[in-house]
């Protein structure tokens, strides 16, 4: 596979409400993020990516785009834009934009003239379907966020599909029209000069033309057999590439639930020219059974056997990212971490663990600080429009009680990683002068950024150290290309790996656990690389190790 820029980049993902409010009305910023680049420049990274910026109503937070040309004006102005991609340009970071390209706000020019009536020119743009009968809907699709994916509108007597928020329509990527109309905003931004595009949910844009019903099985969502990775899409992703991308040199990363290791591959084959990376969810679902169920403790066996089957299945037919945290997920130190006494240790472990990966790593906000989850008490503290169906389909369909409910949904609330940056000890953790948009964690006065980069043995360090290894040291060909193999396969507490390029191995031992484990493997050890204790043991025939221990050799 031939070399990219982007195998080797390692990108940090800002959730532009929550990262920095410079003019005090409680939601951050673009003015906000170019205070911080600086910050951002000493941790390492090179790539940027930023959730949605553009005009919207904010029914998902910016999921929901009215405007894609222009920029949201609680987050600034296209000026601020430019200015962005060009700070950060100086200081070698590329902006990545959200392509939230599956689905439109309902706010959006497009939707309203399509909803107007069943005779405008734009009423193909979004998909339209008479019902089964007076009151069933054309298909038994559910959305993410509602119990049918499609919303009756009484003028026209007609449903439009959505697999988000009834806010959220999807377009209707049959339409070449439509395909025009986004290939034509790309290439807006591109002149812009951004680095890329994280294309959202982007494995749904091609779907079935008779909308069948969907298999009631426990896949997650119903209609998820039908409208992810429709063949159609591959089609549809094959011209962006070839009207839009192909002369440019980007970073493109899809989002694509419920896709295999095999389909990966078909997204990300070079020779398929369709996308350079995607987003899977496999490892994210290790710790629960469904959107609806309860959190089960971490099954350290089952996760290292889904990380091993994307890290030794893709590469070098395709391209695979590595993340534990995004804003759609709980903070990954309060999961599969201990947010207590090892928050330190633990946050240090599991970075050390997918660091040392192949694919290239988003690091989520605030993930290098060690950031925790919130547990808000009520279902009115939360924002996020998920959480609020989850508890209703709960309470209402399942017959949960309050309390029930509100402990399946507090563990993995996308809202606990939205909480708002923490800076340093002042009000509001230096994110905002005015009253912040979603409450901030009360623990910032014991984690923040500024105590962080204060205390040469913090999170943030080995993050800084962890990203250095890649990106520009002797071990970077191995961590960006070498051989992976899992050792210990078995073993419940200790995720051990080793990468091997040429003639160098790298060795990862860590300890998911708050015990000691004993290990015994046959490397020798030649210098430890990184490590989260002052001292690492040197005989692995024989070792202990401490509780959240995790240590990266270069061995025999
Ligand atoms: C995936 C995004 O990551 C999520 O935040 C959003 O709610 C949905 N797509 C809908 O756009």
């Amino acid at each position: 596979m031939e070399k990219k820029w982007w195998h080797q980049a390692v990108v940090y993902q800002i959730y532009p409400r929550s990262f920095y409010d410079s003019n005090g009305d409680g939601i951050g910023d673009l003015k906000g993020i170019i205070d911080k680049l600086d910050y951002l420049k000493i941790l390492g990274i090179n790539v940027i990516w930023l959730s949605p910026v553009n005009t919207s109503p904010m029914d998902d937070n910016g999921y929901d785009i009215s405007d894609y040309e222009n920029i949201a004006s609680e987050f600034g102005t296209l000026d601020d834009m430019e200015c962005l991609i060009q700070e950060a340009a100086k200081r070698d970071i590329k902006i990545v934009m959200d392509l939230v390209i599956n689905h439109t706000s309902d706010e959006h020019p497009w939707f309203i003239a399509s909803k107007s009536s069943r005779c405008h020119p734009k009423r193909h743009w979004y998909i339209w379907r008479k019902g089964k009968d007076e009151i069933t809907p054309p298909n038994n699709w559910a959305s993410w966020f509602t119990r049918s994916a499609w919303e009756y509108d009484p003028d026209s007597k007609e449903y439009y599909l959505h697999l988000f928020s009834k806010k959220q329509p999807d377009l209707n990527w049959a339409n070449p029209e439509v395909r025009q109309a986004l290939y034509d905003l790309m290439g807006f931004w591109i002149a812009k000069g951004i680095g890329g595009f994280r294309m959202d949910v982007i494995n749904l844009i091609g779907k079935p033309s008779d909308y069948p019903d969907g298999a009631l099985t426990d896949l997650g969502v119903v209609g998820m057999d039908h409208f992810c990775n429709h063949s159609l899409t591959h089609e549809y992703l094959r011209e962006m590439h070839q009207k839009v991308l192909a002369n440019h040199d980007l970073l493109t990363v899809g989002e694509t639930p419920l896709v295999t290791p095999y389909e990966a591959k078909l997204y990300t084959h070079p020779m398929r020219k369709e996308l350079g990376m995607i987003f899977q969810f496999e490892h994210m679902d290790v710790d629960k059974d469904n959107a609806f169920s309860e959190k089960k403790p971490l099954d350290l066996v089952g996760l290292k056997r889904i990380m091993t089957r994307w890290q030794e299945e893709i590469y070098p037919d395709g391209w695979n990212s590595l993340y534990w945290n995004n804003h759609d997920q709980a903070r990954i130190v309060s999961r599969f971490g201990n947010d207590q006494e090892y928050r330190v240790e633990s946050g240090k472990m599991l970075a050390t663990t997918l660091h040392f990966m192949l694919g290239t790593p988003y690091i989520y906000q605030g993930e290098e600080i060690g950031m925790t989850n919130t547990y808000f008490k009520s279902i009115e503290e939360y924002n996020d429009l998920m959480d609020h169906h989850k508890y209703d389909v709960m309470t209402k369909d399942m017959g949960l009680s309050h309390s029930e409910a509100m402990d399946r949904i507090q563990p993995f609330s996308r809202d606990n990683a939205r909480t708002p940056f923490h800076w340093d000890t002042s009000l509001n953790a230096g994110f905002s002068t005015g009253t912040p948009w979603l409450p901030v964690n009360d623990n910032h006065l014991t984690i923040n950024a500024k105590m962080a980069l204060e205390d040469n043995r913090s999170i943030f360090y080995h993050y800084q150290k962890l990203i250095k290894l890649r990106r520009n040291s002797e071990y970077s060909n191995t961590i960006v290309y070498g051989k992976h193999t899992l050792l210990l396969d078995d073993d419940p507490h200790i995720y051990a790996y080793k990468r091997s390029y040429k003639n160098q191995t790298i060795l990862v031992i860590s300890n998911f656990s708050e015990h000691h484990q004993n290990i015994s493997l046959n490397e020798q050890v030649i210098t430890p690389i990184i490590h989260n204790y002052d001292t690492a043991p040197q005989d692995l025939q024989k070792a202990i190790l401490r509780p959240y221990e995790s240590i990266a050799y270069l061995v025999y």
